[in-house]
């Protein structure tokens, strides 16, 4: 049980929408790319990072409230010394959002000053926002457009059907439907994102994937597993706490087997509200 899947998920409209980017690319100013604070290389689209080139993007490092904080500040460090902008952001509440549109005013003052220059003062800009499957893009828009409507545009190279979102005086915001790409080359990026519940459960073995994060998490996080589930961990099974989470859940088949299914179930269910505490599974080399 314990080998990483091969869990690859790449169904055709991420295809559609990988092209969309690109056609749409050209009409804005800048990028917002939400990445999952939890798994910060694994939930970035290597191609679409490629995609993008030096179009200025900012990184909304979103779910800051259920990752690591010490591993949040690590990754902030991390971008900081590559010269990278990002924002730490918990778009669930609303945390950080304030900092959102004048990091962006700054990041484009050279566009904005080239506009006035041109006599274009005022001229609308517009951002695209990006981000993988479940990455909390939508929470992302409607906090920054709050009671806004999408509004439909009619102009060349605006589809009638696109998103876009007016966020701040003279700023407007395009949605993309969330992305992957056709093939992780790293089973781990694989497993990672089928733990965030990036990737949908129906694809994967989750009996698996719940002994895995367990597994990491007696590496990494043991004190959260006895303190969410009130179990002795004396030894470094994940089977064993399966057992135990089990047990103590009432996850019993007739027969009095473990029900490891449920237990799968609880587990990566938990994992991903936060239940099991602020954790991260990646960190900066
Ligand atoms: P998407 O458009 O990128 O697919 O993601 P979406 O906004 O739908 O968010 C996916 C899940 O992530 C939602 O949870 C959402 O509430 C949660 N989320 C988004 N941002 C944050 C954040 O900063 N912190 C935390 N803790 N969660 C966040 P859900 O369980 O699917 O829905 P709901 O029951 O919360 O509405």
């Amino acid at each position: 049980m314990s080998d990483t899947q091969n869990i690859q998920w790449f169904p055709g409209h991420m295809t559609r929408t990988f092209r969309r980017i690109k056609e749409k690319l050209p009409l804005v100013d800048a990028v917002a790319e939400i990445v999952d604070a939890r798994i910060p290389v694994s939930s970035r689209n290597p191609d679409l990072d490629a995609m993008l080139g030096k179009k200025p993007r900012i990184i909304i490092f979103n779910k800051v409230d259920i990752a690591d904080d010490k591993a949040n500040a690590e990754w902030l460090n991390y971008y900081k010394s590559n010269s990278a902008l990002a924002l730490p952001v918990n778009c669930k509440n609303g945390l950080g959002m304030s900092a959102v549109i004048p990091a962006f005013n700054e990041l484009l003052r050279e566009t904005i000053e080239k506009n006035k220059a041109r006599g274009l003062t005022g001229k609308t800009l517009r951002i695209m926002a990006v981000g993988i499957p479940n990455v909390g893009k939508s929470t992302f828009i409607n906090r920054l457009a709050g009671s806004n409507r999408a509004k439909v545009e009619d102009r060349p190279g605006v589809t009638r059907g696109d998103q876009w979102f007016v966020v701040g005086k003279g700023i407007e915001l395009l949605d993309t439907p969330g992305a992957l790409w056709p093939k992780f080359e790293d089973p781990k990026v694989g497993e990672r994102l089928a733990f965030t519940g990036a990737i949908k459960d129906q694809v994967v073995d989750i009996e698996a994937l719940a002994f895995n994060l367990t597994k990491f998490m007696l590496v990494n996080y043991p004190e959260n597993l006895k303190k969410r589930y009130s179990i002795e961990i004396d030894d470094s099974d994940p089977l064993a706490v399966m057992d135990a989470v089990g047990k103590r859940r009432g996850a019993i088949m007739r027969g009095g087997d473990i029900d490891y299914e449920r237990v799968a179930i609880i587990l990566l269910d938990e994992f991903r509200a936060g239940k099991l505490g602020r954790i991260t599974l990646e960190f900066p080399d």
